[in-house]
């Protein structure tokens, strides 16, 4: 693997101040291997509450971020106040933003680039939908998705890459280890040639889709596989991978 592990939660548009309660106490109580990143990614409106209540171990991260200095913006988030809120990163690019919302590559390279630029990290994320995958087109969409990122950001320095299939998003049906490892070799070697060799050796690329405390140990031997991006177990706490627990 590249670099310290990391594993973030992303809570989606899921909790109460009620849960959300219990789930910091959960995670203040872990005990946590010390050579992995750990972030959660709560909803917006609970950011304060988590940076309030979490102990200093974990990062936050937004799920979600304006295109630019905020303003007249109806219903956005600017960078600066997830900063002015304790954000450390933020998720670009999620599938969902992609597809349920309608955001095109262009638009999240832009988001990706005022982020950096504003000094926070981001959790960039690519991955086919399953009829892309069935068509033979999963390098070529994760290529332009990648593309629009590279032609967009200064620096990769603060970007986490998340490869997250669409179809095993949310779904229960986690790629194979096989089928990670696969795409997260593809996605440095584009780096390699797109970026520069030691981008390619340096960035993160970790997985989403489906990962839980059953199977991320089998994904985590993956020699591309630096992370994990953890959505409906990150719900159950400790971001529902007991590799984490240094009991
Ligand atoms: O950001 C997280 C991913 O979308 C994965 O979600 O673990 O519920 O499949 P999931």
């Amino acid at each position: 693997g590249t670099g310290t592990f990391f594993v973030g939660g992303n809570w989606k548009c899921n909790g109460t101040k009620e849960s959300i309660t219990k789930l910091v106490s959960d995670l203040n109580s872990a005990k946590l291997e010390s050579d992995v990143d750990v972030v959660v990614a709560p909803p917006f409106v609970y950011i304060d509450q988590v940076k309030s209540s979490l102990n200093g171990r974990i990062e936050i991260a937004a799920q979600n971020s304006w295109v630019s200095k905020g303003g007249a913006f109806t219903g956005e988030i600017s960078v600066e106040q997830l900063k002015d809120t304790g954000c450390k990163w933020v998720i670009l690019g999620h599938s969902e933003r992609r597809h349920v919302i309608g955001e095109d590559n262009q638009f999240i390279g832009k988001k990706a680039a005022y982020a950096l630029g504003q000094g926070l990290g981001v959790i960039a994320c690519i991955g086919e939908l399953l009829e892309e995958r069935e068509a033979g087109k999963t390098f070529d969409v994760c290529y332009q998705q990648l593309k629009a990122f590279a032609d967009a950001v200064p620096s990769w320095d603060n970007i986490v890459i998340a490869y997250e299939p669409v179809w095993a998003i949310g779904t229960g049906v986690v790629a194979t280890p096989v089928q990670a490892q696969e795409v997260h070799v593809a996605v440095r070697d584009w780096l390699k040639n797109n970026v520069s060799a030691e981008v390619a050796s340096k960035t993160r690329i970790i997985y989403g889709g489906s990962v839980n405390g059953g199977n991320c140990a089998e994904l985590a031997k993956q020699e591309d596989i630096d992370g994990f991006l953890v959505g409906g177990a990150s719900l159950e706490g400790l971001i529902g991978t007991p590799m984490l627990n240094a009991d």
